[in-house]
């Protein structure tokens, strides 16, 4: 004969927490792993990112190592202290402190009014709430309308500035096929830094807000068949937007690792063909 476990009643509190006021959850599961796996993350790329930003040094392999590869975090180096061969024709001569500074404000940003990073922060910094059916932290909630949160509606404008440095890191790419002296070639830095370009452009290609442009607003389909298209192409990368967040947000930082090795003479930019 079966045997029907007797189901556990947990009381409820309208307004009060899952399993009552001294329980924050009835999950059994590992439910905090997540947060404390995205409060690790985060803190571990903030700290080299921020680290990386005022080194100012070793961002560069230039044309005396037969190279040109550049740290995303120091592309475009726009600032007079750049190293020669690293800037572009426009060059701020009075900024005289790390150039990275003045590119790492745009991806900062993009990343920290992401929709998908504010879900994560939120959960693993304010607990706010930690996970799903765990109660939050705080006594009250005022959600995004107020002074300084309100300010997460920049988000678009970011993803335009977002894409500008996308079509930068991509000549980025593209150019570090050519080595000086040698000719076209494929080295571990060029496929570094196009595999680099390519998961920048899914994470901005999979953003809400781009999926919004895209297809929002729009009360016929028909009647916008571009746009459609357009909807239906990011459609798909929306879907995956949080997996493109993590891995170029790991990724970027292994190539400004990768450039900095090999700048510094710790490494040799294997040449493949
Ligand atoms: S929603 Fe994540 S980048 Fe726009």
């Amino acid at each position: 004969m079966a045997t029907v476990e007797k189901a556990t009643v947990s009381p409820v509190t309208i307004g009060g927490t899952r399993g009552g006021p001294d329980q924050p959850t009835v999950r059994k599961d590992r439910w905090w792993l997540q947060p404390v796996v995205t409060a690790t993350v985060l803190t571990s790329f903030v700290v080299y990112a921020t680290w990386a930003a005022f080194v100012n040094k070793d961002y560069y392999v230039g044309a005396t190592e037969h190279r040109d590869l550049i740290s995303p975090f120091y592309s475009p180096c726009l600032a007079g202290s750049c190293v020669p061969g690293s800037h572009p024709h426009i060059v701020l001569s009075q900024w005289m402190i790390s150039p990275a500074i003045l590119i790492l404000i745009v991806p900062l940003g993009f990343r920290l009014t992401c929709y998908y990073y504010r879900r994560a922060y939120y959960r693993s910094f304010w607990l706010s709430p930690p996970n799903c059916a765990v109660a939050d932290a705080h006594g009250s909630y005022s959600g995004e309308t107020r002074f300084p949160l309100i300010l997460q509606n920049v988000h678009r404008w970011f993803f335009y500035l977002g894409l500008i440095l996308n079509v930068i890191l991509t000549i980025d790419a593209v150019v570090s096929y050519n080595q000086p002296g040698i000719g076209i070639g494929v080295t571990v830095g060029s496929l570094v830094l196009t595999v680099n370009a390519v998961l920048l452009w899914c994470y901005s290609l999979s953003c809400h807000s781009c999926r919004h442009l895209c297809g929002g607003q729009v009360r016929s389909f028909a009647k916008h068949p571009i746009r459609y298209r357009l909807w239906k192409f990011v459609t798909p990368l929306n879907a995956h937007h949080m997996n493109f967040a993590w891995a170029s947000l790991v990724f970027v930082a292994l190539t400004d690792l990768y450039v900095r090795l090999v700048a510094s003479g710790t490494i040799t930019d294997f040449r493949l063909f």
